[in-house]
């Protein structure tokens, strides 16, 4: 792939990551995801983050760079946004290319730096405001970000260009082919990136949703142009497009969320699953959009992203050995480590011998304030009575959903 220009003396120069591959090792990006390096020329040259060390990605990685007549070896300074080694896996090899060039990166990352990569020498560290002058008018000031998305990660602004370099923040998931920005996208390809943000967002950075907040209040009095993050595509046309969109997927963990239901749903011999068709056509009977899905069948990474948005949660699934059917604990604890907040919630399931599930369902989502209507639960097969009163809980929780969040 080639280097793409944004402006004079500032490239983009990126990678995607395959549809087969997990992000992070977890999640599924059928899709692909891009890993996004920028190039900015003054007299002297600045590389913004680098690649991950997967595969021929190195070498596909300096073949952009070839693209724009570099080589690592021409490259005066590598400023670290972000430690994460998405970004930085190829660093131990690149520095060996050239054992002079200069650092840039926080005080919390220059430890990262030296733990992952064993670099120490040339390292300068950065604060919120600090320059770097590269000469022929390119100067680049750096702004902390703690936690979006690790603790030492700050985002980088071209101040001829007005360009923020905002590493994870702004990005989403998507291969990057042709169309490198957002005026380039047809508008299911605009949508679709905007879906993928969405997700990435719910995978990524959810749980850090505070500290997303703080960052774009932070970041209210630039003049942004143009966001290059380190995932996705280039937002020149309207950068506020995404900056909104990050806004919203931040508000969603106190809310308000949107006015919508998923509904997870997981069954062992069948007495839970005769019930999910009552009960989605009771959500669905008030008009709000309803998104089903199955464990384990379905990727946890896909229901994060959909539960995240949506103000209300239908889980069925029975009771296993006193507790929850294990396939719904592990999405449940998922949902807790990302902090999956302020939900309404019904429960609906059947159980053997004794109950358990709710139980341990209301204990494992303790900190998450969630609001449960009384569950619909039921021994053995479920009665048409059972049918019926699942069917008017989960229509009653659409109805609040649709009266309390609705437009
Ligand atoms: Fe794209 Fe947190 O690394």
């Amino acid at each position: 792939m080639k280097g793409t220009k944004i402006t004079d003396g500032i490239y983009r120069i990126g990678v995607n990551l395959e549809g087969d591959s997990l992000f992070e090792g977890m999640w599924p990006i059928p899709n692909g995801v891009s890993i996004n390096s920028y190039v900015v020329r003054g007299q002297k040259n600045a590389l913004i983050d680098l690649v991950q060390n997967i595969g021929e990605k190195p070498a596909e990685y300096q073949e952009a760079l070839a693209s724009l007549s570099l080589e690592p070896g021409q490259i005066d300074y590598l400023v670290i946004n972000h430690m994460e080694p998405d970004h930085t896996g190829w660093l131990a090899e690149f520095s060996k290319k050239n054992p002079n060039i200069e650092y840039y990166i926080t005080a919390k990352g220059a430890s990262v730096l030296k733990a992952f990569c064993g670099i120490e020498k040339n390292v300068h560290t950065v604060k919120t405001g600090d320059i770097l002058d590269l000469g022929a008018g390119k100067t680049l000031t750096f702004y902390e970000a703690p936690n979006v998305h690790w603790p030492e990660t700050m985002v980088t602004y071209e101040n001829s260009s007005k360009i923020l370099f905002s590493c994870d923040a702004f990005g989403s998931y998507g291969a990057i082919t042709d169309a490198v920005f957002d005026d380039q996208l047809s508008t299911e390809q605009y949508d679709f990136f905007l879906q993928e943000a969405l997700r990435y967002y719910a995978n990524i950075v959810a749980g850090f949703s505070s500290f997303v907040e703080k960052a774009i209040a932070l970041l209210k009095n630039l003049d942004i142009r143009i966001i290059a993050p380190s995932h996705g595509i280039v937002w020149r046309e309207n950068p506020q497009a995404i900056i909104d969109a990050y806004a919203r997927f931040a508000r969603y963990m106190n809310g308000p969320a949107e006015p919508e239901i998923t509904v997870i749903w997981a069954s062992m011999y069948g007495n839970t699953e005769k019930v999910v068709r009552r009960v989605i056509q009771g959500a669905r009977s008030e008009g709000i959009p309803v998104h089903v899905f199955r464990t384990p069948e379905e990727d946890v990474g896909f229901i994060l992203a959909s539960a995240w948005k949506s103000a209300g949660l239908i889980l069925g699934m029975p009771t296993y050995e006193y507790r929850m059917f294990p396939p719904m604990a592990w999405v449940l604890d998922m949902f807790a480590r990302k902090k999956v907040m302020n939900k309404k919630v019904l429960r609906f399931g059947s159980f053997g011998w004794s109950g358990g599930a709710q139980r341990e369902l209301e204990a494992i989502t303790e900190k998450l304030k969630w609001d449960f209507m009384e569950p619909v639960e039921w021994q053995g097969a479920p009665s048409e009575e059972i049918m019926d009163l699942a069917a008017a809980r989960s229509r009653e929780l659409a109805a609040k959903i649709k009266a309390e969040y609705g437009k």
